[in-house]
């Protein structure tokens, strides 16, 4: 039977499932419950069924799926009360703040036969899919860096994301996105210890600032920074292998190339003076000696993600985003945090 979704949450990521999942045919989206009445009318005023209470959601024999989209820390429990009602069941992002929170999810699917995934969207963001394209395509040759980076200017951490009891701050905000990316696209069996650091810059309570080095079994090393205050850009990804190097810009992937050396152009390197002093390793390439090749055109659509889960329910797929892939990134961010504590790399 096809999705007929119930959201938990009408906040602003539940109201943009509502507005998106719909657009998958053979999927509706029936109803929301919020805790908070305003967003309850909110719902009604979009054209849904308002719940007044969780119970007379989880209790409409229509709704087969249901979505949690409420701050970070009440994923597990909504998740479970929904799927101790018998309901598929999808949760927002971060799943949970610990593993053995996320156990008792994937248990409670399990014990009612019911699908439960998790909604990590960012697969398929076109910078992502851009940059694995890349790689995949072997045209930078053995890659040897891998850089995904994000910076705000606004230095603001939201509401209830600068509050560590709701699973606030970056880690869990984008962090989760950036490693979920890293593990679909590097394989879940490659990353063998992470280092961690945070810093709070403008924010009091929680990290607005982390940088992460993931090492690997496969002889690259992956880097992930994100932070809410740097006032001049850095490109999104950038990915250095034995024969290119590739940088895409921002999340649309407009702007971007993937360089190599153009080994007819190229000469003996000299040594220039520079303000810096006289440089034979940094002296510039000579004109003509790099080839700029465009991004390559991918066209993902965040939809695609509903109509997985839609297409597992019915059985005519499996899921993408499953919960053990889900698990082992979590692992990481719990070795995260406790490496951002004692300033030690911790094993994966
Ligand atoms: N995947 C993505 O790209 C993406 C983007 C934004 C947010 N998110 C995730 O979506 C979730 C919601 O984020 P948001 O930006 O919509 O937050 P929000 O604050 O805009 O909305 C949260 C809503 O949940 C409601 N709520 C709180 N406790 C509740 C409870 N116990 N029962 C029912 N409703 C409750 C609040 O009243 C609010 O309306 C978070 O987990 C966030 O990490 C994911």
């Amino acid at each position: 039977m096809a999705i007929t979704l119930g959201i938990i949450g009408f906040g602003g990521m539940g109201g943009w499932h509502a507005r998106n999942a719909c657009k998958v045919p053979g999927i509706t989206v029936k109803g929301a419950y919020d805790i908070d009445p305003v967003r309850v009318q909110a719902a009604r005023d979009e054209g849904l069924v308002g719940y007044d209470t969780l119970e007379a959601l989880l209790g409409d024999k229509e709704i087969n799926t249901v979505l949690v989209a409420t701050p970070n820390d009440k994923h597990p429990e909504l998740a479970i009360a929904a799927m101790d009602a018998g309901k598929n069941c999808i949760s927002e992002k971060p799943v949970a703040m610990t593993v053995a929170e996320l156990d008792q999810m994937i248990e409670a699917g399990r014990r009612n036969g019911v699908i439960f995934t998790v909604h990590q969207n960012r697969r398929w963001d076109k910078d992502f899919v851009t940059a694995k394209t890349v790689i995949e395509s072997g045209d930078l040759g053995q890659i040897f860096t891998i850089q995904s980076r994000l910076h705000g200017t606004g230095g603001t951490v939201f509401g209830w994301r600068g509050e560590v009891e709701h699973g606030g701050g970056m880690l869990f905000d984008w962090g989760v996105h950036f490693l979920d990316q890293m593990y679909y696209m590097c394989g879940y069996d490659t990353f063998t210890d992470v280092y961690c650091q945070f810093s709070r810059v403008k924010t009091e309570a929680v990290e607005d600032y982390l940088i992460l080095t993931l090492n690997t079994n496969k002889g690259y090393r992956v880097i992930i920074e994100i932070g809410t205050f740097l006032l001049h850009d850095t490109p999104r990804w950038l990915i250095g292998g034995e024969k290119g190097t590739c940088y895409i810009q921002n999340f649309d992937a407009k702007e971007g190339a993937v360089i190599t050396a153009n080994a007819k152009e190229e000469d003996e390197p000299v040594i220039i003076m520079t303000s810096a002093g006289p440089t034979r390793t940094f002296s510039p390439r000579p004109a003509g000696s790099k080839l700029y090749a465009p991004l390559p055109q991918v066209d993902p659509q965040w939809t695609d993600f509903y109509a997985n889960v839609d297409a597992a329910i019915q059985g005519k797929e499996e899921l993408i985003v499953q919960p053990w892939q889900v698990r082992k990134v979590l692992c990481c961010i719990e070795a995260c945090f406790t490496s951002a504590k004692t300033g030690e790399v911790v094993k994966l």
